[in-house]
């Protein structure tokens, strides 16, 4: 049985730091109302400079590097963004060609916060069906360009970055020990759209819009739609909570992590907490994360990892990946 395993991953970051005091200087906030509700101390902005597509390249070539290949080795590369640097093309193409890769192709996935775990399911269905045997997979986000900044609800929520891996097609056995992505699981559902949506597009109002969000009705449905999700997939694999090492969520609020991997029986020292430093990155926040935890020593080969989002949409999904 043909499996993706993961080869490298990469983040990159904007330059510079907003923290909770910076942005109570500009609206009607405070260092403690952000970090009671979220757990968020500051998030990364891009600079006018720092697009979705440059700092997309950057995770990219990081993880690259840490794969030890070349786009030479990649033949096809996904985007879950967005945040993209134009309506088309794709910035998954624009990226592409920052590269230098010619060969191959490349595309844009739009599931908002999901798009990450959209996205590393649709490469492992390429690699499965043997269309592709190496894929770079990136999240990129520069939600701060659609923000409306007078309004506190939403503002301090968000940040922006980007995160990859590179999979790679390998042969396994096709038994849970194997390495590589084991199962993986999608939802979606477009009647939650006013909760969480942008007020703008290219089709509608011919502007790019501002993102605008029920916060409480978020909340509301995202823990049960998370651990429903992640019930589906340990359900296919027999794996349990107590076989995970690291889970590894999409970081929108710490309240809704501990909440998830409390009401799934997961300890609190396997949850990969990166909501603190980068805000909700969207796509961005599980590679980000990802990252993290390979640089600080903790994620290493063999380890099983629960990815999970929900976001926009609505739209959620869980992967199970043995590193
Ligand atoms: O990644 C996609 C998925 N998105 C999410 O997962 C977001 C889900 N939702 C949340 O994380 C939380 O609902 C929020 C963090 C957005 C809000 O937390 P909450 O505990 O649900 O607060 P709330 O919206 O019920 O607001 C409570 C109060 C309100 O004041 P009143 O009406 O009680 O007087 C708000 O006006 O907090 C006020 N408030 C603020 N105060 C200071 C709202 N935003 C702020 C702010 N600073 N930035």
């Amino acid at each position: 049985m043909i499996r993706s395993v993961v080869m490298g991953s990469g983040a990159a970051k904007p330059r510079t730091v907003v923290t909770n005091d910076d942005l109570a200087k500009k609206v009607d906030t405070s260092d403690e109302w952000i970090q009671q509700r979220t757990g968020i101390e500051q998030r990364y902005i891009a600079e006018e400079d720092e697009t979705t597509a440059s700092l997309g390249e950057a995770a990219a070539r990081a993880a690259l590097a840490d794969a030890n290949l070349t786009v030479d080795d990649i033949d096809m590369i996904i985007l879950a963004t967005s945040t993209p640097n134009n309506t088309f093309p794709a910035t998954a193409v624009n990226i592409q060609n920052r590269l230098g890769m010619k060969h191959g192709a490349a595309f844009d996935m739009q599931a908002v916060c999901s798009g990450f775990v959209y996205a590393v399911t649709t490469a492992d269905s390429f690699i499965k069906a043997g269309q592709a045997k190496r894929i770079l997979v990136i999240g990129s986000e520069t939600f701060s360009r659609i923000l409306d900044w007078e309004d506190r609800t939403t503002c301090v929520l968000f940040g922006d970055g980007a995160g990859a891996i590179v999979l790679e097609a390998q042969e396994g056995v096709g038994m849970s020990n194997d390495r590589g992505v084991l199962t993986s699981h999608l939802r979606s559902d477009g009647s939650h759209r006013e909760k969480l949506y942008v007020d703008g597009g290219p089709s509608t109002t011919q502007t790019v819009g501002h993102l605008r969000m029920q916060g409480r009705e978020v909340f509301k449905h995202a823990v049960a739609m998370i651990t429903d999700v992640i019930e589906a997939a340990f359900e296919a694999t027999g794996l349990t909570a107590d076989d995970i090492d690291w889970f590894i969520p999409h970081q929108a609020n710490r309240r809704i992590i501990d909440a998830s991997a409390k009401k799934l029986n997961i300890a609190s020292e396997k949850v990969v907490l990166t909501v603190n430093q980068h805000g909700n990155t969207s796509a961005a926040s599980i590679p980000l994360a990802i990252d993290a935890a390979r640089k600080d020593g903790r994620l290493k080969e063999g380890d099983l990892v629960l990815l999970e989002a929900m976001g926009g949409g609505f739209t959620w999904g869980a992967v199970l990946v043995r590193w």
